[in-house]
């Protein structure tokens, strides 16, 4: 191990190549979504292998009905945040809608700004086959892109709602293939949202490259969860597909009232919260006062 420009020892930056180092291994990929810098040490003290600025921040942090009005000024925001507080897992930023649809040139500029401004060192993007062009000019910039396939939330209304996708024959053929495609464009990895899991488990065997379930069952080579779900910190809507680990939403109503009726009631602050002057210098300050 080397030293860090603070002394301490450096963990082993989780890359691209570790992704299929370990779908090789058969060890599970570790992913959860960050959205600050609390939030990405402590994912990193975790030792999770990869923290992705999801554009789910548009819902679960700023409060919009869907990810369509996230902008790139917002993700770029966020990013910068997470990659302060990363230093091992993998930083994978995820391109807004409109970010990469418009044109290949686009595609390239806004990727390179997750690069650039927001400290990433990777992006991810929804769609398959349609999204060809971008993927590739993006990996052709050096730049490694991560596929989102099934539940494509920037396409929730061509979808008719946030809903499982790939239910027939027809759409998994559809999904298999878009998947291929992907990974023949150059991809490291795919994401496979809300799909059934016979379906996950025979791209995954499929692909030599690793696939990251969410709502997608137990034989993707990796995982990913929207960390505010997990934790319980988002109270408007949980999908059935998330296990939740802790009540934070709960917690800090608890912690929020406790303050308030300690406030209220005269018992914070208290003595040892309280700084005080020197006895001369307030005796001081009061006989230099007006009317001493
Ligand atoms: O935006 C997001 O958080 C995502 C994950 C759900 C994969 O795309």
């Amino acid at each position: 191990m080397s030293a860090s420009p603070q002394g301490s020892a450096a963990p082993k930056k989780v890359t691209p190549l570790t992704f299929r180092e370990k779908k090789a291994a058969g060890q599970p990929i570790t992913m959860l979504t960050g959205t600050d810098l609390p939030m990405a040490q402590a994912l990193d003290e975790a030792g999770l292998d990869s923290v992705l600025v999801g554009d789910s921040l548009g819902m679960v942090v700023l409060g919009y009905e869907t990810t369509l009005p996230v902008t790139m000024d917002e993700m770029l925001h966020h990013c910068r945040a997470v990659a302060r507080g990363t230093r091992r897992a993998l930083c994978i930023g995820d391109m807004p809608f409109l970010s990469y649809q418009v044109s290949e040139e686009e595609a390239v500029r806004n990727a390179g700004r997750f690069l650039q401004e927001g400290g990433m060192e990777a992006v991810k993007l929804e769609g398959g086959r349609e999204r060809l062009t971008a993927v590739k000019a993006v990996i052709g910039a050096g730049i490694p892109v991560m596929g989102h396939l099934g539940l494509t939330p920037q396409s929730v209304h061509m979808l008719g709602g946030f809903r499982p996708q790939a239910r027939t024959a027809e759409a998994a053929r559809r999904l298999l293939e878009d998947a291929l495609v992907l990974e023949e464009a150059g991809c490291f990895s795919i994401v496979l949202e809300s799909i059934p899991a016979r379906l996950a488990a025979l791209v995954s065997k499929r692909l030599p490259i690793p696939t990251i379930g969410i709502g997608a069952g137990a034989g993707c080579d990796g995982q990913v969860l929207v960390t505010h779900d997990l934790l319980g910190m988002f109270d408007r809507f949980t999908p059935r597909f998330v296990r939740q680990y802790a009540d934070l939403h709960d917690e800090m109503v608890r912690a929020f009232r406790a303050y308030k009726c300690d406030v209220e009631a005269h018992r914070f602050p208290a003595d040892e919260h309280t700084i005080d002057m020197a006895e001369e210098e307030w005796d001081e300050l009061l006989r230099s006062l007006p009317g001493a």
